[in-house]
């Protein structure tokens, strides 16, 4: 554990953003991972300094077709950000400390704010493919047998011990990306729920997804709430989407079959909108932060 722990250690993470720093200008203050076909919104980025995951020290090599494997510094609706397009799974076999290393890296960099998409199979039987849902809470599977990516000894410099994760998602974000999500017309498929983490990289059975839903969760996937759990023990916000690419099977009679191509191609569909609305959330939490500055100091 302790070994494990060395891979994202406060020293290690302050190597990786020091090299960083010192190949690029930009000084992020928002992080974006995309998803599963999502990773377009890199492309949205402005006077962009792109590095490959294989170049950058430390990092993990991203395996998984439809996730680039490139992190693109430069601006987004005017805002200095970082983008992971494409992110590593605990299916690609690296341990869960090392999978969120760059959640470390980009708070040292001087991040804030953290903005995650992800593909996900619908449990809720009211969400149709195609559908975008704000994550409000998450039911992280693997830390019921004890895979957390803040187990091993804990780095005080990022965070304590037992982070609170009952805050996990921002409130105040959430309730921005519905009114960006209003204005931009796209209230029809703009959900909120909980998404499930489960390993993959199999799909889930008829059996699991029926648990998973009497259990609260309304999307399940392979990714993000390992993220979020080491963005909020570093003090990062953080604001997550799902993008609806399927219905999870629940029903013994149905000939549907979850696949990865499926996944893919709902995220062709609907990327140009869910690019739309992260941008246009980011360039509105700069407004946010104006306000608070010129805001009168409480007494
Ligand atoms: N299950 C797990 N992960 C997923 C799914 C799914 O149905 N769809 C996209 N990612």
């Amino acid at each position: 554990m302790a070994e494990l722990a060395h891979c994202v250690s406060f020293k290690l993470c302050r190597s990786t953003a020091d090299w960083l720093m010192a190949k690029t200008q930009v000084r992020p203050v928002v992080g974006i991972v995309c998803g599963s076909g999502l990773g377009g919104l890199a492309d949205m980025i402005k006077d962009s300094d792109v590095f490959e995951y294989s170049d950058i020290p430390n990092f993990p090599k991203s395996t998984v077709h439809g996730h680039a494997g490139c992190l693109v510094f430069g601006t987004l609706s005017g805002k200095p950000c970082v983008c992971m397009q494409g992110r590593f799974h605990l299916y690609e076999g690296y341990p869960v400390q090392k999978i969120t290393l760059p959640m470390r890296v980009f708070k040292l960099m001087g991040v804030q704010t953290m903005i995650m998409t992800n593909a996900a199979g619908g449990l809720n039987p009211d969400f149709r493919v195609g559908d975008v849902m704000i994550i409000k809470d998450h039911i992280n599977m693997p830390g019921f047998a004890g895979v957390n990516p803040l187990s091993g000894p804990n780095e005080d410099r990022f965070g304590v011990r037992f982070p609170c994760m009952s805050d996990a998602y921002d409130r105040e974000l959430r309730r921005m990306a519905l009114a960006v999500g209003a204005d931009l017309g796209f209230s029809d498929f703009l959900k909120e729920g909980v998404y499930c983490v489960l390993g993959g990289p199999s799909f889930e059975t008829i059996a699991e997804c029926r648990l998973l839903n009497r259990l609260g969760a309304d999307a399940v996937g392979m990714s993000t709430a390992h993220e979020v759990i080491v963005a909020r023990h570093a003090g990062m916000r953080c604001f997550a989407l799902s993008l609806i690419s399927n219905k999870a099977v629940m029903d013994y009679d149905s000939e549907a079959r979850a696949n990865h191509e499926e996944v893919l191609e709902t995220g062709r569909l609907r990327a140009v909108q869910l690019e739309k609305l992260v941008s246009t959330l980011v360039g509105r939490i700069e407004e946010q932060q104006r306000l608070l500055r010129n805001a009168p100091r409480p007494n």
